[in-house]
């Protein structure tokens, strides 16, 4: 059993660009409403200018050049690692082998493969881990979640979900690296959709087999910006998950979902707040849940689940904090991490068996 952190959790960033902003910025959330339990002490990235911009917003932290500047100071008790796909293996198993605790963005490396061998040096070295796969702390999936779990829904039958977003290397990810093929893991499958995968997955169990048609029209070889796969879940359920990568700069992130139970009919067309839309047994309507109302029940419901929340509660509606706020707890031994690092290995390895559908263009079973 790792031992917690006592005191407050010293904390380096490693990569200092879109995502380990919003982490740092998450983090002075958590610190502000847990009494300072947590501090971003050192950033690290390999432009200077960003590190010194990040390490700016927290008193005294530094602004380092390398991860393994990070790695070697001892007063660093957990990093989050924060940088292209393509560096989470080298520097998630020196900074396990030195003894940090290891927040790891997603998807968790190039191959899953490489997620396995970054698991493995986690539990040699008794660290404790979280993997970003952030959909799980949205409110409006944790409604829907818990609505198809009361009994009188039925069978479940499809679940059909879009999850789209402009080929992102511009706007907000202006960053070349998702178009590098020795960078990236793959496209909009593995680099946007590994969040659908393992949200569909959470939400209605696992999946028994896939078959996947990719298209790359924009990107680098191996960097597809279609991906359409069909899913069977174990339960019986099937499962259509359309990813797009478009060129329509102006049109935000976002993701629809609809699921079909035998009386029960839910959809949403935001991924974060909803609204919801649904239609129940033989009422001839379709009724919403208001966006309000979805964050007042995820409220109640992740609050009972997840005490340890509570400081936060006024920034639940952004699922990166409560994300983080979890991973804190965790260190402080108030809960399990969640999601852990298996998570992040059976995800790779379910998107790495949609590739392969891709390739030889027949389904593939998916090994439990
Ligand atoms: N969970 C999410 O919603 C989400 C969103 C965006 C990105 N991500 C993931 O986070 C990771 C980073 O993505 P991003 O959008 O922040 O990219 P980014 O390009 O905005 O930032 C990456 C930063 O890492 C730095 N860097 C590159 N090599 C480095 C090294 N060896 N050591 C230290 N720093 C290095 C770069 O200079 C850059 O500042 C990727 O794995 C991506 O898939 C997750």
């Amino acid at each position: 059993m790792p031992t917690p952190v006592s005191g407050q959790i010293r904390v380096g960033i490693i990569g200092a660009g879109l995502i380990g902003q919003l982490h740092s910025m998450m983090l002075r959330y958590v610190a502000d409403r847990t009494e300072q339990s947590v501090r971003v002490v050192s950033v690290a990235d390999v432009s200077h200018p960003a590190a010194e911009s990040l390490a700016a917003r927290w008193q005294g932290a530094k602004a380092l050049e390398s991860a393994e500047e990070i790695i070697a100071d001892p007063s660093i008790d957990a990093v989050w690692i924060c940088t292209p796909t393509a560096m989470h293996l080298k520097v998630c198993i020196a900074a396990a082998s030195a003894g940090k605790h290891i927040f790891c963005e997603k998807p968790l490396a190039m191959t899953a493969t490489e997620a396995s061998a970054m698991a493995a040096a986690i539990k040699a070295s008794d660290v404790i881990s979280q993997v970003g796969l952030v959909l799980r702390f949205s409110p409006v999936y944790n409604v829907i979640k818990a609505m198809f779990e009361q009994p009188d829904v039925g069978k479940l039958l499809s679940v059909t979900m879009r999850d789209d977003q402009d080929f992102p290397t511009r706007g907000a990810h202006a960053s070349a690296w998702r178009n590098d093929p020795l960078l990236t893991a793959g496209g909009t499958l593995i680099e946007h959709s590994v969040h659908d995968f393992d949200l569909l997955t959470w939400m209605f169990g696992p999946v028994t087999s896939l078959y996947c048609r990719t298209r790359n029209l924009n990107g680098a070889d191996g960097v597809e910006d279609f991906g359409a796969t069909s899913m069977e879940f174990a339960g019986g359920c099937h499962g259509q998950l359309t990813s797009i990568w478009h060129r329509m700069i102006a049109r935000a992130s976002n993701r629809r979902l609809e699921v079909f139970a035998e009386n029960l009919f839910a959809a949403s067309e935001a991924d974060t707040l909803g609204p919801i839309v649904f239609q129940r047994g033989s009422g001839a309507n379709e009724e919403t849940i208001a966006a309000d109302i979805v964050m007042a029940k995820f409220t109640e419901n992740i609050l009972r689940e997840r005490p340890y929340l509570a400081p936060i509660k006024d920034r639940l509606m952004i699922p990166y904090a409560a994300e983080d706020a979890t991973f804190v707890a965790a260190l402080k031994g108030a809960c399990e991490p969640d999601p852990e690092f298996a998570a992040g290995v059976s995800v790779q390895r379910m998107v790495e068996a949609a590739y392969q559908s891709a390739r030889s263009g027949v389904p593939v079973q998916i090994k439990s």
